[in-house]
């Protein structure tokens, strides 16, 4: 698998100038401005089961609702309550209170899993076995072994499985992806990705063994980096617990939890030809005010040896690119606003694809390396060792 349909930077930039120049870099979700709801009604919708009725799901069921690709048929939630209320507001018949029960029940094609953590692995196994369509939230396994077995399982099954983040379907992406291989920003050495937040207050798995800043917000920069520099050679980091208990808040209930996964996390990726990157994440600080002080919230620079490149805001929620370059006194800002982009569309924008064929830019070997970065940052937390990757995916992504 090691280095399969891997590009070099060096060849990478000489391949896409020639494409950028040409016009013809675009990514197969940016290529068509239309929306689907502007078509005439697929012939098809796919039957869909959403499981993990919490505060995501609040996200993504109004985009499933609207997608004229979906049927909603099921909610499924192991507190059936939240189930019934997904189901009740958005017009869907039927709730259960476990997938076993979801399976059985009313048919459907593919199954959205929108659960604690800990829980994706097992349930998408099950759901795949079921021969049913996958979409996951992020990670969708806790291993590189857990995931590699997933994808072979889907396509044993002949399904498809995908999963979140979808950062890099965004336009500000594309413009960065773009500006990379234009080599304006000259040779690469390094670039650097944060996110941080005092840490969500309404779950405890969060905080649990196998949850942690990583795999719920470290994630995203993860998926953007390797999206932007390539596939990862080897990888190091740190994790560290700063806040040993928390307090969470849920239905009126209040409670104290020991934290057993890690709030504090800074790993090193190596991309190749002297390109380095690192991801800085954590649930023990906030970002400060920039919305009030006016100043941007850069959470991706990429710098060269020509220029510099900073995504303001979020990866999920970008703002614009910031690209300052020797001899301007200013930066100037590109891709300003969402520009279409939404990080809710996932699991609708993958129906859209088995209705119609139509390819967005995620794909399960890009998932796949997500996860197995991650899982080196803790075995290298564990050993204090580097690591080795083996996975890879297609590189570049926008050629
Ligand atoms: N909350 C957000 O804004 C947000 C945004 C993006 C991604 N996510 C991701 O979404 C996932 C869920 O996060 P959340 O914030 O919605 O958490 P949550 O606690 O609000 O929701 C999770 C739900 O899953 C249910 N659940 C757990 N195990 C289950 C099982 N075996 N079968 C059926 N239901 C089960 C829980 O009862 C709960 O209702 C996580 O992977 C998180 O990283 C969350």
């Amino acid at each position: 698998m090691k280095d399969k349909g891997h590009v070099d930077r060096r060849s990478f930039l000489k391949q896409t100038t020639k494409a950028v120049a040409a016009g013809s870099v675009m990514t197969a979700s940016l290529a068509g401005a239309e929306s689907p709801l502007d078509r005439p009604p697929p012939k098809k919708k796919i039957k869909v089961g959403v499981i993990g009725c919490g505060r995501v799901a609040w996200q993504y069921l109004p985009e499933l609702a609207r997608s004229p690709f979906v049927e909603l048929v099921s909610t499924c939630d192991i507190v059936p309550q939240r189930a019934k209320k997904k189901a009740s507001t958005f017009k869907i018949p039927n709730a259960y209170s476990s997938l076993d029960e979801m399976l059985s029940g009313a048919p459907i094609d593919m199954v959205v899993t929108l659960t604690d953590i800990q829980e994706h692995y097992r349930l998408n196994k099950q759901a795949l076995e079921a021969g049913k369509h996958v979409w996951s939230e992020k990670p969708f396994a806790a291993t590189y072994e857990q995931g590699r077995q997933l994808s072979e399982l889907a396509d044993r099954k002949g399904v498809r499985l995908l999963a979140a983040p979808t950062v890099i379907e965004s336009k500000q992406f594309a413009y960065m992806a773009r500006t990379l291989a234009s080599d304006e920003l000259g040779q690469i050495s390094n670039a650097r990705a944060r996110y941080a937040s005092s840490g969500p207050r309404w779950s405890a798995f969060f905080y649990q063994k196998g949850g942690g800043s990583l795999f719920d917000i470290g994630v995203y920069k993860v998926a953007m980096l390797i999206g932007l520099l390539g596939p990862v050679r080897e990888v190091t980091g740190m994790t560290r617990i700063v806040t040993p208990e928390r307090v969470i808040e849920r239905d009126g209930t209040k409670k104290t939890i020991k934290v057993t996964a890690e709030d504090n996390t800074m790993l090193v990726m190596d991309h190749g030809n002297g390109t380095l990157s690192h991801v800085q994440c954590g649930f023990c600080y906030s970002s400060p005010a920039y919305a009030a002080s006016g100043i941007p919230d850069y959470t991706v620079s990429v710098v060269g040896n020509k220029g510099n490149m900073h995504l303001a805001g979020y990866a999920w929620g970008p703002e614009g690119v910031d690209v300052s370059k020797p001899g301007q006194g200013k930066l100037t800002r590109h891709c300003a606003g969402a520009q279409g982009y939404s990080w809710r569309q996932g699991a609708s924008n993958m129906a859209e694809t088995l209705v119609t064929g139509r390819e967005f830019l995620v794909s399960i070997e890009h998932a796949l390396h997500v996860v197995e970065v991650m899982a080196a940052v803790k075995e290298s937390q564990r050993s204090g060792r580097r690591i080795k990757m083996e996975s890879t995916f297609k590189w570049p992504l926008l050629v």
